[in-house]
């Protein structure tokens, strides 16, 4: 049942303290600092050469984080449409591995895709939520997130264990390609055992349902993020236009200027996500379309709530490390997308003409 909530979806995030330990129980060892993954003994990485990653929608965003974070390791990776993927080059070695991220394990495309990697004589691997699915099948290897049941159409909380078991397989990969731990490791557990309770203060304090009353039933919303700010931009954007059916787009900060800007209003709410100092650019941006009457909304940590005074509208995410940061931000994202769908009266569990599982092209 919904225990209480008026929609699946609700209860799903509000899960997600839970469901995140979940995806982190006994796998992560923040005082000596190590990650076991069942399946994957030290050293099962020691041969690849690359990565690429094949999933659609809500884990294709996923996927693109993942993709940032192995980069950042040094571990050439490519987050890759997997209905796009026959266009991709050819993974042709068995060093190659290729990760299809997937919650229900039966999506047309991301299978396809991985028929084809296997045929290429790629090693594949599936990270996926759902026990005995097709994608299990057909990957040499799996690595489950945990997340627990989902029945809300749109993905809520299988999103943010995908991003989490994700970054902890990126880790032991780069370990065991490069003979070494990132230095920086020590320091993301340790903020990773946090983050359940991070979330937990998001949820308790989210300022989320007052902007959406102040917000719903415009024209379009906007979502901007650099580096992989920009992943949670993206999936913002889809879970407002998959339950409030309002019109909705993610970009690249950095491409604002190069078209998205002519569309830019009083009518169109723009929603910069800012993970890190690092990010800060993207206020320029934010400022140009603040000039043009649109109303702002900024994500960012808290600490950082200073500089981005001339923000219509705040949502604060917890102190966190950076490369977490962005699971934070996107529970901000689907607190607002609910709560405008809901004042929209939009069925918000099953929208119109969506389905769970994807399972034809
Ligand atoms: C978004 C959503 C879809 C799925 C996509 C992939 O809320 O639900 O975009 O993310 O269909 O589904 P899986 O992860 O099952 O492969």
């Amino acid at each position: 049942g919904k225990a209480g909530y008026p929609h699946f979806m609700l209860k799903e995030i509000y899960e997600q303290p839970e469901s995140l330990r979940q995806t982190i129980h006994g796998r992560v060892d923040s005082i000596n600092s190590t990650i076991e993954l069942e399946d994957f003994e030290d050293g099962a990485f020691t041969d690849v050469d690359h990565v690429q990653f094949v999933s659609m929608g809500t884990s294709n965003h996923a996927a693109m984080y993942a993709a940032a974070h192995l980069t950042e390791l040094g571990i050439p990776a490519d987050a890759y449409m997997a209905g796009e993927y026959a266009e991709a080059p050819r993974p042709t070695t068995e060093n190659s591995l290729v990760i299809a991220v997937t919650q229900s394990g039966e999506t047309a495309d991301t299978l396809n895709a991985i028929r084809r990697a296997n045929n290429a004589g790629a090693r594949t691997l599936a990270v996926t939520n759902t026990v005995g699915s097709s994608v299990t099948r057909e990957c040499d290897e799996s690595l489950f997130i945990r997340a627990g049941p989902e029945i809300g159409v749109a993905a809520s909380k299988t999103f943010t264990s995908q991003v989490i078991a994700l970054t902890l397989l990126s880790e032991c990969i780069a370990e065991d390609v490069n003979e070494t731990t990132n230095p920086g490791r020590r320091a993301m557990l340790g903020e990773l055992a946090d983050l359940p309770g991070d979330i937990q203060q998001v949820l308790d304090e989210t300022p989320a349902e007052e902007i959406a009353d102040a917000l719903f039933g415009c024209k379009s919303y906007f979502f901007l993020g650099r580096g992989s700010a920009r992943a949670a931009a993206l999936e913002g954007a889809l879970k407002l236009k998959e339950i409030s059916y309002e019109h909705a787009e993610g970009f690249a900060a950095s491409e604002l200027k190069h078209g998205p800007l002519a569309l830019v209003t009083e009518e169109t709410p723009v929603f910069g996500v800012i993970t890190g100092e690092d990010d800060l650019k993207t206020v320029s941006n934010l400022k140009e379309v603040q000039a043009r009457g649109a109303p702002v909304i900024v994500v960012a940590p808290a600490s950082l709530e200073r500089d981005l005074e001339f923000a219509d509208y705040f949502l604060p995410i917890p102190e966190t490390h950076s490369s977490i940061a962005g699971v934070l931000a996107n529970i901000q994202l689907q607190l607002v997308s609910y709560h405008i769908a809901d004042q929209l009266g939009r069925p918000i569990d099953k929208p119109r003409n969506l389905a769970k599982s994807v399972t034809v092209e």
